[in-house]
């Protein structure tokens, strides 16, 4: 269950929002009155009505109430909480469970390099990876629809990597995914892993692929190119 605790709302109000968006409400402005709304929950119009409210009060709906109605439109966060959902069922109808995101190759802060190179890591790599990455992240700028994508991959099972420590400071936990990489020539690379810190925010833009060869010479990629990531599940 993906809601948040602070959007406060249940399934009773997550069911309106649904209708709500059937009816056009991730389009833009969809006008409704109480009544069409009670008659479609089942539900008296006081109820239709409160369930509005909260969905407003959790930031999930926008409302403006004219003479005959009210304008009501699904606000990001509310096409968010859907999304969840969606996922949610995908999940249990799809057993083979594929994330696909798009994006274009870019260049990070050169910091990759070291991170997977740091021993605490890398003995992690070798054992439950099963390989000896190159040294450093393939970064890959997420089209928009992707970022949102993103999220399904909590949904997947994990190979984690386990934080650890030096005398001088503490590594945190991260997460890494099987993924193959495709190429608009619709070359693939199937030996990659995605990695994240663990308590990654799931709106992250940028995507960092591992591997153990050096992607942009296998696949021949360079800055700008599209690429196609297929994440996979851990186990
Ligand atoms: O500067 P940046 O953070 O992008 O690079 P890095 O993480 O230090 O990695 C060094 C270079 O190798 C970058 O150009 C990466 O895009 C590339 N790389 C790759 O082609 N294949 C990998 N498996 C890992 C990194």
């Amino acid at each position: 269950m993906s809601l948040t605790s602070e959007s406060a709302v249940g399934y009773d109000e997550l069911a309106v929002l649904k209708l709500l968006a059937l009816e056009g409400g991730l389009e833009g402005d969809v006008k409704i009155s109480c009544s069409h709304l009670a008659t479609r929950l089942d539900a008296s119009n006081q109820t239709a009505s409160r369930r509005l409210q909260r969905l407003e009060s959790a930031d999930l709906l926008e409302r403006d109430t004219v003479s005959d109605g009210q304008w009501v439109a699904i606000t990001d966060a509310g096409e968010r909480a859907l999304h969840a959902e969606y996922e949610d069922y995908r999940r249990i109808f799809e057993s083979d469970s594929q994330v696909e995101l798009d994006g274009t190759i870019t260049s990070g802060m050169g910091e990759g390099r070291h991170y997977i190179s740091l021993p605490g890591y890398k003995r992690q790599f070798e054992e439950r990876l099963g390989y000896e990455p190159f040294p450093g992240t393939l970064n890959v700028d997420l089209r928009e629809d992707s970022v949102r994508r993103r999220s399904a991959i909590a949904s997947l099972e994990p190979v984690p990597i386990d934080g650890w420590e030096d005398e001088d400071r503490t590594y945190g936990p991260a997460v890494c995914h099987p993924a193959t990489i495709e190429t608009v020539d619709g070359d693939a690379y199937e030996d990659a892993h995605v990695i994240a810190p663990e308590r990654t925010h799931h709106d992250e833009d940028q995507l960092e692929v591992i591997a153990p060869d050096k992607l942009r010479e296998t696949l021949d990629l360079d800055d700008g190119d599209h690429v196609t990531i297929s994440v996979g599940d851990g186990r």
